[in-house]
């Protein structure tokens, strides 16, 4: 069986505090911290990059798990290892002629590779990404538009969530966008297990609550 993992995202943090809204977040019992990285062209909207993920790495010990939401994801491989990256998960419809290039260089640089799909690319795609030789070692499935947090999550996303968990039983399949108290069932039944989540856990009165909600609905 695959684990949960809890993933939330850091861009619904306050950003001025992002060392200590981390510490709260493993506190609050998180597995993982989301860090989105875009690029204001891959997506319309700017958020941070390897100097913000070096800064954070001082303060904590944990699995950075790093979506990389940019055009030319090669560039940032090196830059986001020496700055600390745990995970580092591109898009597939940026890196069809260079994946395996970059597979191979996140892994010799001991970051762990996924593959991220936007909400319109047929999950298909990554199968040669999954199939090969140097595969992948996630997939994140994106149930909103990148670019924003706080969006609603798109149901019919989870055909493909399914369709990826009868094919590769034991892969990490993370969820993206959306998920909270209320749409977690449909993800976790579908057959995600890394779930991450900003708005729902950040705007929560309790976090920790919405945390331990999120990892039973995936243990059940
Ligand atoms: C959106 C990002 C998400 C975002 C999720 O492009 O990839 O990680 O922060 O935020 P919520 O959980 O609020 O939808
Ligand atoms: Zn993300």
């Amino acid at each position: 069986m695959v684990s949960a993992k809890i993933a939330p995202s850091m861009l619904s943090s306050d950003f001025a505090n992002l060392a200590s809204e981390a510490q709260r977040m493993i506190t609050f019992g998180a597995d993982w911290l989301h860090m989105d990285i875009m690029d204001g062209h891959f997506v319309p909207n700017l958020t941070i990059g390897a100097p913000v993920i070096e800064s954070l790495r001082k303060h904590t010990k944990a699995y950075l798990d790093c979506h990389l939401m940019v055009t030319n994801p090669l560039d940032y491989v090196e830059p986001m290892a020496k700055a600390g990256a745990s995970g580092f998960t591109f898009h597939v419809e940026v890196s069809k002629d260079n994946w395996q290039e970059l597979v191979h260089k996140i892994k010799s640089k001991d970051m762990r590779p996924g593959v991220a799909l936007k909400p319109q690319t047929p999950v298909e795609e990554v199968y040669p990404l999954l199939d090969g030789e140097n595969p992948v070692e996630m997939v994140l499935v994106m149930t909103v538009a990148p670019g924003f947090g706080g969006q609603k999550f798109m149901p019919e996303m989870m055909d493909k969530v399914r369709t990826l968990r009868d094919k590769y039983p034991s892969l990490d399949i993370e969820v993206d966008g959306g998920l909270g108290p209320s749409t977690i069932d449909m993800a976790a039944k579908a057959g995600a297990n890394c779930i991450v989540a900003g708005s729902s856990v950040f705007g929560a009165p309790e976090p920790a609550q919405v945390i331990s909600l999120l990892r039973k609905s995936v243990e059940q």
